[in-house]
């Protein structure tokens, strides 16, 4: 049998299989819970213990299906993918590209490891040179960025920085100068550095808001604009061509993607709010959860199983979507972060040798935070006709300093939405039923501290890039972004040919000369 029809007989079966309710799951075996939850724990040595416990026991996983996902690991040759990751293989094919943002933490061979740990000494001493007054006083970073360039630090300085923030960032991302004009607002330019962050270094929207924040500075009697600059790019001599001053960029290889670049001066802003170390403890836990992907095979390799999980729900019970719901203030921002994460990457109707997918591929990621979310969209979720599969995320340490009730009250919520969607509760008026049988997964942390979070961001990089090579597709390009910019840039130029519906729009707004 050729790759391609084992492939496809292992989703028949799958497809194939009994598929018993999770009450029928649990009856049926006492050793559920124990079998389907994990505690992940690592001592990440002068950066204390990290820990989480996740729990798959509340999906429609078995060992019928867990079998078949063994088999289909070996068929999809995930071994072999997961080794040229870390040992800089080709694994972005369309780009001719290695994906080495692990060797920005510390995984990968030898040479990508030892450019991530320069290039991070480089930023340390940018950092450290700002916090002890090389540049004045500073109290506000603007970071201008878009996409990658903006919601991995956008999630991590709103996440960690609550109780302690050195400099305060304010990350602007659209073009809308709106945005922009909240940041001024908030800033007092003597006291205010400039962070200009795209890997390209000619993403239209934060050249646009670059420019307009130089002229902000000069405006309001700042000297040097351009002196408060600091570029982060992989692109380095456009930022020289730009005009920055060349010991004010901080660099970053080509091969890391934009989406996976936090890791890189990409979080420059996180090291200067926070301060190096705990930037240092942000990478440490998610090069604790690199050597877990790296070194463990099968159901007990938690990304993995989590990337399978995700496709058996869109594969074989037909889920367009998968929620996830952070009850925790701190990773508010988690759900966007994995939006672009996870959609951006597998979101692709080609396998990565060129030949259509034929079978559904990434689940539309969203979610939001508990428990606003229960007031809001979780009807659908017990009630409506959609299955979506859910992930809840709660850290057993609190975030406040208030009443313990708070926190109490936030957990016990958490884990009962996942009991109701579980349980359901039967009723003859249709209107009170409610059918159960819901799956979700449960990632309950120790502490929702920089270890945690590096923890938490890389696992999900590591099930975005296993799902990918389950699905046979390139998770590390997004052509699929490109004919819109294209498309934008005609309607300026005037010289696209537009449909009749898009002209009448352009000249309603004002676009048709
Ligand atoms: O348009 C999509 C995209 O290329 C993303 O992949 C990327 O994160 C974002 O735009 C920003 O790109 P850059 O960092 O090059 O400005």
């Amino acid at each position: 049998m050729t790759k391609t029809a084992t492939i496809t007989a292992i989703w028949e079966r799958l497809k194939g299989l009994p598929q018993p309710s999770l009450a029928e799951l649990f009856a049926g075996d006492d050793e559920r819970v124990a079998k389907l939850s994990q505690r992940l724990e690592f001592d990440l040595g002068e950066f204390g213990p990290l820990g989480m416990l996740l729990d798959w026991s509340k999906t429609h996983l078995d060992d019928p299906v867990l079998d078949e996902f063994e088999e289909l690991c070996e068929a999809t040759g995930f071994a072999d993918s997961r080794a040229a990751l870390f040992d800089g293989g080709i694994v972005n094919p369309t780009e001719g590209r290695a994906a080495t943002h692990g060797a920005m933490r510390g995984s990968g061979t030898e040479a990508d490891v030892e450019e991530g740990e320069a290039l991070l000494a480089r930023m340390g001493m940018l950092v450290e040179a700002i916090h002890e007054g090389a540049l004045g006083p500073v109290k506000h970073l603007i970071h201008i960025g878009i996409g990658g360039s903006a919601l991995g630090p956008q999630l991590a300085v709103d996440a960690l920085t609550r109780d302690l923030e050195l400099v305060n960032v304010h990350v602007v991302s659209n073009i809308d100068g709106l945005a922009l004009e909240q940041a001024f607002a908030a800033c007092d330019p003597a006291t205010t550095l400039i962070a200009i962050a795209s890997k390209t270094f000619t993403t239209t929207e934060t050249m646009t808001n670059a420019s307009s924040a130089l002229k902000w500075l000069s405006e309001n009697g700042v000297d040097d604009p351009g002196g408060r600059v600091i570029a982060l790019t992989a692109n380095p001599e456009g930022a020289v061509e730009w005009g920055v001053d060349e010991t004010r960029i901080l660099p970053f290889p080509e091969s890391v993607g934009g989406r996976y670049s936090l890791w890189s001066s990409i979080g420059f802003p996180l090291a200067l709010a926070v301060g190096m170390e705990d930037f240092r403890a942000f990478l440490t836990g998610a090069l604790a959860i690199d050597t877990h992907f790296r070194e463990t095979d099968g159901r007990a390799n938690a990304p993995l199983l989590a990337a399978f999980g995700d496709l058996y729900y869109a594969r074989v019970r037909g889920c367009q979507t998968r929620a996830v719901f952070a009850y925790d203030e701190r990773l508010a921002l988690l759900p966007d972060y994995l939006q672009q994460l996870e959609m951006e990457s597998n979101g692709k109707s080609a396998t990565a040798d060129g030949k259509p997918v034929n079978q559904p591929t990434a689940a539309i990621t969203w979610g939001g935070v508990g428990t606003d979310a229960q007031h809001a969209v979780f009807q659908l979720l017990h009630q409506g006709t959609h299955l979506v599969p859910v992930d809840f995320i709660a850290s057993i340490a609190p975030g406040d300093e208030l009443a313990p009730a708070h926190h109490k009250s936030l957990l016990m919520n958490c884990l009962a939405q996942g009991a109701t969607l579980m349980a359901g509760k039967a009723s003859d008026d249709l209107a009170c039923n409610y059918p159960g049988d819901r799956p979700s997964a449960m990632f309950l942390l120790d502490d929702c501290d920089a270890a945690t979070l590096g923890a938490l961001i890389a696992f999900h990089e590591h099930r975005t890039f296993a799902g990918a090579v389950l699905m046979g597709i390139n998770p590390f390009d997004q052509f699929g972004v490109e004919l819109g910019k294209a498309m934008a840039k005609s309607i300026d130029s005037g010289e696209g040919n537009f449909d009749p519906s898009t002209k009448a729009l352009m000249a309603a707004a004002g676009l048709q000369s």
